[in-house]
């Protein structure tokens, strides 16, 4: 079953195209089929993030109809295969992001895991970028207007049908005045599944275009990337021997008990 994922955000800025780039490499690096598409058409920037500007054909092509969705995709590094967007403002004139759910449809016919790297807010492109994946990939930073503006985001994509995955804080800071992960998880009523921290590392990355998680495997946002598409492409789970499970009921039950003596 080929997979398609969207990484949306509320607001601007908050890192989905930096999440989507190194998730992309990630999970191509623990050996998937992975097809990166850039569907942020008019602040296309995933293509720097990736070192690959500049190709010939882009999505904006396949969009206004001028060449084929075969003839837009590219191998980058470690490997994932990416739909760059096009960077002209004249491309973005013709392009007719109507045909979006089509393009993508012929690529899921070439790939197992298909990320998008979604527009910010909720203007028609965000929303088709959203519609026309299965799954949902949330990225706020840990402050309150980022998380409420998620949760719009959020709210429209189960109206539309697609399956949150989960959230990722990105960002994160030891300043100690950032909302915590089980506050978000109350406001958004999702699950997160990735917490990245603030690193210098990302924007050098960035700035040499090579993603991080290449550039410097062992940066703690670059781990925190692994380990997030560890997650996602779903590490076989370790298996609880009976004494442990046993040790665990014992656990819950205590819980239980102590709660009601206090009664
Ligand atoms: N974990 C992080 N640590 C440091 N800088 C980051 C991190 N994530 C993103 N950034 C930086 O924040 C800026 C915005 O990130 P970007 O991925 O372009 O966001 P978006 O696609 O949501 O607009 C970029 O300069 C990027 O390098
Ligand atoms: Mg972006």
């Amino acid at each position: 079953m080929v997979r398609t994922i969207t990484v949306a955000s509320g607001k601007g800025g908050t890192g989905k195209t930096t999440i989507t780039a190194n998730l992309g490499v990630a999970l191509a690096q623990l050996g998937h089929d992975v097809t990166i598409v850039d569907a942020d058409i008019t602040m296309a920037n995933l293509e720097l993030i990736l070192g690959m500007e500049g190709l010939p054909v882009t999505l904006q092509n396949v969009l206004a109809g001028e060449a084929r969705i075969d003839e837009a995709i590219y191998v980058g590094p470690g490997g994932v295969k990416v739909v760059p967007a096009g960077v002209s403002l004249e491309g973005l004139r013709k392009a007719n992001p109507e045909k979006l759910e089509d393009v993508l449809t012929q690529i899921m016919e070439s790939t197992d895991i298909l990320l998008l790297d979604a527009p910010a807010g909720l203007e028609r492109s965000a929303v088709i970028a959203i519609a026309a994946a299965q799954e949902l990939l949330l990225v706020v930073n840990p402050e309150i207007s980022s998380i409420t503006d998620g949760l719009k985001t959020k709210i429209v994509a189960e109206r539309l049908g697609t399956k949150v995955l989960g959230v990722v804080v990105n960002r994160i800071t030891t300043l100690g005045i950032e909302m915590a992960r089980n506050e978000i998880e109350a406001i958004l009523e999702a699950k997160v599944i990735g917490l990245v921290p603030e690193d210098p590392e990302v924007r050098k990355a960035a700035a040499y275009g090579k993603p991080v998680v290449l550039r410097a495997p062992n940066s703690p946002a670059a781990k925190a990337i692994m380990e997030l598409a560890n997650f996602i492409a779903g590490k076989p789970k370790k298996k609880v021997s009976a004494e442990v499970r046993e040790k665990k009921r014992e656990g819950a039950l205590a819980k239980m008990l102590r709660i009601f003596r206090r009664r």
